[in-house]
């Protein structure tokens, strides 16, 4: 199964009365590999996106693209179609199956960044009312596009290699070490979070593993933390994935916190 849309890949194929209302322009400091990434990443929208996006929900996806349904009651929905051949996709959006708008992006590799060309096409948009409308698109993409752009460049940069970093981490005295709760430690090429749960202080790595998010605040009490890209909630403890139930991930193995024998120091290794 692949569109809904039939001649996806074609231009206006509903042959509307299409007013293109606005055009955006943009060198995105991300390649293009990590672009297509998140294109096709329909699941971030609810979360990173989350002051743009109130109900996304899965329909369909495969190599072609994805549909999702824009609200509980599935009666809009939005369909993004890839054309890979001319490095651009489509994402038009219907409303009771009524084509609502069509927005074309156009991706060109500049060394390890990437130009987008955005293109908005509105059907009946009166003359008068072309900016107006154009102007709520080109705020909106804005926005979504800095927080994507933020959302690559730390995939990039967790996927590059780390410099090496010591093996073990000196915490300091026992006393020194819970003054200074919360901090982060690198250890071995990872960063880790130390917070005190419950009163006791858990050591757990700063890294999603789902697709590399940053991973801060754990709740003091339950010791559950949630990764902003897509929402996955973790036990800080066990390291489980609590949501979604279906996740194949858990946090990874966290060093140990242990006394050092003749100073009496906390010391943090593997
Ligand atoms: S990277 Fe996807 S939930 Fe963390
Ligand atoms: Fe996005």
């Amino acid at each position: 199964m692949g569109p809904k849309q039939s001649q996806a890949l074609i231009e206006n194929p509903n042959q509307l009365n299409m007013v293109r209302v606005a055009r955006y322009e943009r060198l995105i400091k991300a390649n293009l590999e990590r672009v297509w990434e998140n294109v096709r990443d329909w699941a971030h929208l609810p979360w990173l996106h989350s002051g743009s996006f109130n109900f996304v929900s899965l329909d369909m996806e495969g190599d072609w693209g994805w549909r999702t349904w824009s609200s509980a009651s599935h009666s809009g929905h939005v369909e993004l179609c890839i054309d890979l051949p001319r490095q651009r996709y489509v994402a038009r959006s219907y409303r009771h199956q009524q084509q609502i708008s069509e927005i074309w992006t156009t991706l060109t590799p500049i060394d390890d960044d990437t130009q987008i060309l955005v293109e908005f096409h509105v059907p009946d948009v009166a003359p008068q009312d072309s900016n107006k409308v154009g102007q709520i698109f080109l705020d909106l993409y804005k926005t979504l596009w800095d927080e994507d752009e933020l959302m690559m460049r730390d995939r990039q940069q967790q996927l590059s290699p780390q410099p090496p970093g010591p093996e073990v981490v000196n915490l300091g005295t026992p006393a020194a070490f819970l003054q200074s709760l919360p901090r982060r430690v690198t250890i071995r090429q990872h960063t880790f979070q130390i917070s005190l749960v419950a009163g006791d202080p858990v050591v757990y790595t700063t890294t999603c593993p789902h697709l590399l998010g940053p991973l801060s605040q754990a709740d003091a009490l339950s010791g559950q933390v949630s990764c902003p890209w897509h929402g996955y909630r973790f036990n800080v403890h066990t390291g489980a994935c609590l949501s979604p139930e279906n996740a194949k991930c858990r946090l990874r193995q966290p060093p140990v916190i242990r006394p050092d024998p003749v100073s009496g120091d906390l010391l943090l290794s593997y």
